[in-house]
């Protein structure tokens, strides 16, 4: 696992963000941008499933923001936005050609290299499905070495869903995609309802079956519930959490989880590492 400043030798330290162009950009939805960004020299940023970076608009603010690519094969290096307030809406205004900061990558990765032989579930919700696109593209990319690999994605509405044109190449490369949106016209076809509803119709095998789930922390409580009452433990479940960083190296505490840093020790956790800790109420 790669998490310091060594998987870009052009930083000059971990705190001290190396300049990145942006080369390309797409819009997911009305507030939510794919970017493609190229490192000082052109080199690719090596990272696992599941890591983030610490990612800045000069003058605007730095923020985590998890890495969206394919981590198989070479390339510019990709992270999907979502514009909530300053440093995100700069973030996604910037244009072809702008520089931006880049820290990392940092934290530690879904356990993809430890699923062999699994059936992999994967969970996500609203921009969730980003730092859970890398594992996806991993898993398919050694399609065989795993048993099923199921995709449930919910959504607010079908406007507000992400990579449509991945969500059909990844059912014909051999994933079970089931999709819900909270509230729909009569154009949508599919089921409406939370994501966690969809758990019980997946027909798990919960012995077999390992899970990553990746969005608000509401919907991943209430999957982890939906799981456990289809028979898949914690210690067979990971989330990515999220909380307010600043360093994402372990130096602030602002990120801090009970006795983790999330920055650190996460993003993704066991959900039975972190149970407990989350049962405490947050001040
Ligand atoms: C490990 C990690 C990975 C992340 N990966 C991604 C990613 O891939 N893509 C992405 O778009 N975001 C991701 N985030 C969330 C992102 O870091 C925040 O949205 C960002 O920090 C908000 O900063 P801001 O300055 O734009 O907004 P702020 O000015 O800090 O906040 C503006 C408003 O947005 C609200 N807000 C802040 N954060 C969030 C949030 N996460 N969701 C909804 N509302 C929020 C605040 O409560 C406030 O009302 C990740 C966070 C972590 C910790
Ligand atoms: S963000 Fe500073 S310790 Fe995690």
């Amino acid at each position: 696992m790669s998490t310091s400043a060594e998987a870009l030798p052009c930083q000059a330290g971990p705190m001290v963000p190396a300049s990145f162009s942006l080369i390309a950009k797409r819009r997911e939805t009305a507030d939510t941008w794919t970017l493609e960004l190229q490192g000082p020299a052109g080199e690719p940023l090596a990272f696992a499933p599941g890591q983030f970076t610490m990612l800045s608009a000069f003058g605007a603010g730095e923020v985590p923001i998890s890495i969206s690519g394919d981590p198989t094969c070479a390339g510019p290096l990709v992270h999907t936005v979502r514009s909530v307030g300053l440093a995100t809406k700069a973030i996604c205004e910037a244009d072809p050609g702008e520089l931006l900061g880049v820290r990392g990558p940092f934290g530690r990765p879904w356990p993809v290299g430890e699923l062999t032989g699994a059936d992999v579930l994967v969970v996500a919700g609203g921009i969730g499905l980003a730092p859970l696109r890398p594992a996806i593209l991993a898993l398919l990319a050694s399609r065989e070495r795993y048993g099923r690999l199921v995709l449930l994605y919910g959504g607010r509405s079908p406007e507000q869903l992400l990579y449509a044109a991945d969500l059909h190449d990844w059912t014909e490369r051999g994933l079970e995609v089931q999709v819900t949106v909270d509230s729909a016209g009569p154009e949508w076809l599919g089921p409406v309802g939370v994501v966690p509803r969809l758990v019980q119709r997946a027909s798990l095998d919960p012995a077999g079956t390992v899970a990553l789930l990746c969005g608000p922390e509401v919907m991943m409580r209430f999957t982890v519930s939906a799981l456990a009452q289809v028979g898949v433990r914690g210690e067979r479940v990971y989330v990515s959490m999220e909380r307010n960083m600043q360093c994402g190296i372990g130096h602030c505490g602002h990120c801090q989880l009970g006795p983790t840093l999330i920055c650190r020790d996460g993003p993704v956790y066991r959900w039975s590492e972190l149970e407990r800790w989350l049962a405490i109420r947050e001040l």
